[in-house]
Formats: structure tokens, sequence, C-alpha cells
């Protein structure tokens, strides 16, 4: 009755990796994408961004890519994993649900199984079930299927982790939950089950306690470096032999998941919270960095080198990155010139910089910032020393150099 099992539609960095991983375990799964690109890559068997081990798992499986919508007829379950961003405002972006609702809906038929699988906020999926519901004769959990399934992987991490994370599905009838468990079951023996809000909160309770977790620890290196103390010491010590309550390493904290995910929940209380605080000290940072190294040096008329772009380590992925931030901060104090560099990226970043190689960036830097840990920067640690002049400046709140403070000098680094 149907050519496909699965139509996967958004097949961004959630949507591909899940397409092949599914393709590996024998289901026939399409692709389908508004991104011309995206698709013209996937059907020459080229990975469009990193994820470690897909770049030859789709040189190896079936897996088409289309932007032809009406395909979804013609595959018996659907899995939705578009993007949900945050507008400027405090508010979810729904724009790529309802572009795929609208489009969709009207090849919907009788015994479709739906999966929302973008992360987002409580009551969404109750959204899709109305909506579907509205727009068709169909009755979900009885002649259309509907569960919200979240995906909990880490970027670069997903071959793993989409075989060892246990899955929650999200349903509001018994016959939606087994047709979403007949496909998960296939990838993890884990499968958790619950109502459409409990799933839906799940994943952000995930991301937001990793999210504020982070933020202590970015707080309490801005608290430290007032009193003049050197972060990393200060957690070593606390974490050392001490059984409650691990204190997580400062850094950028943002990303496409992480720095937008609290606002999910956010939007839907009037008045300040803690979710709305981590927000404020995570956002804060590149001015710290800025402000901090200012009581030592000033940025006025130096060479500056930034190392790192993309938002996290060892990732292409530079959405919701905190370095364009820290980069204009650092040009409002009039620096000589800023020049970036960034292993991962193309020579042109974001359509924004110039991506010079390490060696251009770095020749004649008087202040360096380390701006993602990438593991290249902490390999070339002795290299990057060598080639810089003696008083030049280093600031480094991810500890790479692993000297242990935020802001030291070229002769401090052993
Ligand atoms: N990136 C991650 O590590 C990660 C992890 C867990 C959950 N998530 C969540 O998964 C969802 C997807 O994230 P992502 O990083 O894959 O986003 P992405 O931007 O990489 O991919 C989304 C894809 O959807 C496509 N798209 C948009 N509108 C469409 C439409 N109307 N029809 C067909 N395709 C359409 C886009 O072209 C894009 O290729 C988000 O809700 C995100 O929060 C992401």
């Amino acid at each position: 009755m149907f050519n496909f099992n699965i139509a996967i539609i958004g097949i961004g960095r959630v949507g591909l990796p899940l397409g092949l991983s599914l393709a590996k375990e024998g289901f026939k799964v399409i692709g389908i994408d508004i991104n011309k690109d995206v698709i013209d890559k996937v059907n020459r068997k080229i990975m469009p961004f990193e994820e470690a081990g897909y770049e030859e798992l789709i040189k190896r499986v079936d897996f088409f890519a289309t932007s032809d919508i009406s395909e979804v007829q013609n595959s018996e379950n659907i899995i939705i994993t578009v993007g949900t961003p945050l507008l400027s405002h405090i508010e979810t972006d729904l724009s790529q649900i309802t572009g795929v609702l609208e489009s969709m809906t009207p090849y919907i038929r009788e015994g479709h199984n739906i999966i929302l699988r973008s992360t987002v906020a409580p009551k969404t999926t109750d959204f899709v079930r109305k909506y579907l519901e509205q727009k068709t004769c169909l009755k979900v959990g009885q002649t259309v299927f509907l569960t919200f399934c979240p995906e909990r992987i880490a970027e670069g991490k997903a071959l793993k982790e989409l075989k060892e994370l246990p899955q929650i599905i999200g349903s509001e009838d018994p016959k939606s939950a087994k047709k979403a468990e007949e496909i998960f079951k296939r990838l993890t023996g884990d499968i958790l089950h619950t109502t459409f809000i409990s799933a839906e909160l799940v994943k952000l309770f995930n991301n937001i306690s990793r999210y504020i977790h982070f933020a202590v620890s970015n707080q309490f290196s801005i608290i430290a470096d007032d009193f003049g103390q050197n972060i990393y010491e200060i957690i070593e010590m606390a974490n050392y032999k001490y059984p409650r309550g691990i204190i997580a390493k400062p850094g950028f904290t943002a990303g496409t998941c992480l720095r937008k995910d609290f606002g999910m929940i956010n939007e839907t209380i009037p008045y300040t919270d803690l979710l709305l605080s981590a927000w404020k000290i995570n956002e804060f940072m590149p001015k710290f960095m800025v402000d901090n190294l200012q009581k030592r040096v000033a940025i006025y008329n130096k060479n500056v080198a930034v190392l790192g772009y993309s938002f996290k380590n060892d990732t292409d992925d530079t959405r919701d990155s905190l370095t364009p931030k820290l980069i204009r901060y650092i040009k409002r104090e009039m620096p000589l010139e800023v020049k970036v560099h960034d292993p991962y990226l193309p020579d042109e970043i974001d359509c924004r910089y110039k991506n010079y190689s390490l060696d251009d960036a770095i020749e004649k830097a008087d202040i360096i910032y380390i701006a993602t840990n990438h593991k290249q920067f902490r390999e070339q640690k002795d290299y990057i020393i060598s080639k810089i002049s003696a008083d030049c400046w280093i600031v480094d709140l991810w500890n790479v150099f692993g000297v242990g403070k935020t802001f030291f000098k070229k002769e401090e680094v052993k």
C-alpha cells in the first residue's frame, strides 16, 4: 500500500542522521526538505554537514531526498524534524512546523502515523492534533496516529546515541504509542511511554538543566575574577573527592538547542525566573571576556585573533554561536584588526568574516581569544605559543591551554 516505511520531513542535523540510521535498520526511508542544496548533496551521497560516521553511512544505505511533499502519501510513517528557533522576542517560532502542516495535510489519509520530533514548547503536539483533526476528517488515535518522540542526541554523537539513548514516546492513545514504538524499538531497546506534554517537558528539562548548570559555572568564573582568583583552580578543588554536586567548567554556552529551549517554557510565564537569569549570565560571557581583559590590557589599537567560531567544539555548526557577539564587543574597542580562524569552517564564515589560516590569524596577534574549545587548539598549543610574541595576552575561558586562568600572558603557558 505504501512505497516507503518512513518519510522524514526536514533532513537537517537531526532528520538526516535519524533517516540514515533508520535506513541502516532496514526501513525504506525518504527525506523531504525545502532546501535544494541539501537535497542535491544527499542524493549525491554527500553529507551536507559534519556528523561522525555518517559520511560513510550515507554512501552505504538507500536514502532518497526530495522537495516533493506529496511523497508523504506514499509513506506509512511521517517524522517531522524541522527547526523550532526562538523569535527575537521570547517566543517560539512555529513557522517551520506550521509550514509543514500546511503543505503536508492535503496528503494525509487514513492510517498515516505522524511523529513530531522537533523540540517544541508544551502543548505543541496537541496543537498538531487539533490542526489535523480540524483540516481533515480524521481522528487521532482512530484513523490517524500521532506521538511526540523527542530527539535527545548531541551533535557529533548521533550514530552512537540514537542506539543508546532511551526513547521517550508521548501519546494520548495506545494505538499511536504502539506505532511509534514499532519504529524506535529497532534503534533502541529502551522505550519510555508518557503523555504529549510530559514528553515535551522531558526534552526541554534535559536541555534547560544543562543550560542552568553551565550558567552557574559561568557566574562563578565572573565572581572568581572579580576577587582576582582563578576559576579553574577553585573548581578543581571544589570537585576533588567531593561526592555531591559536581561543578561544570565555564565556557560559551549557546548553540541552537541550549540557547533557545529555555524560551519555550519562559514564554509561558510573565515573571523573571531562574531560566531567564541563566540566559542573562550565559549571554553576558562575551562581554565579560572583553571587559575583564581590559582591566589588564587595552584592546584599542591591538591586533586580535579569535580562534574558533562554531558554537561548540569539533563541529561546523555556527548557529547561535556566541563568537559573533564576542567579535562585535571586541570591535567596539577599536582594535587595529580582528582575524578569525576556525578549522571546521570554509574560507568565508557566515558571509561575514574571512576565515584566516591559523598562521595568518596569530602571526601579529597582541591578543588571542580562544572562543571555541576545538581539539585542534589543544593539540596545537605548543605551536601557537611558539609563534606568538612574548607579550601576547590570551583569553581562554575554556582552559584549552591548561593554564587554569581565563586571562594570562604567553609566559604563563607551560
Ligand atoms: N541539532 C541538534 O543537535 C538537535 C538535537 C536535538 C533536538 N534538536 C531539535 O530538532 C529540530 C531540528 O533541528 P536541526 O538542528 O536538525 O535543524 P536544521 O535547521 O538543521 O534542520 C531543519 C531542516 O528542516 C527543513 N525545513 C524547514 N521547513 C521545512 C518544510 N516546510 N518542509 C520541509 N523541510 C523543511 C530545513 O530546510 C532544514 O533542512 C529542532 O527542533 C531542534 O531544536 C536538535
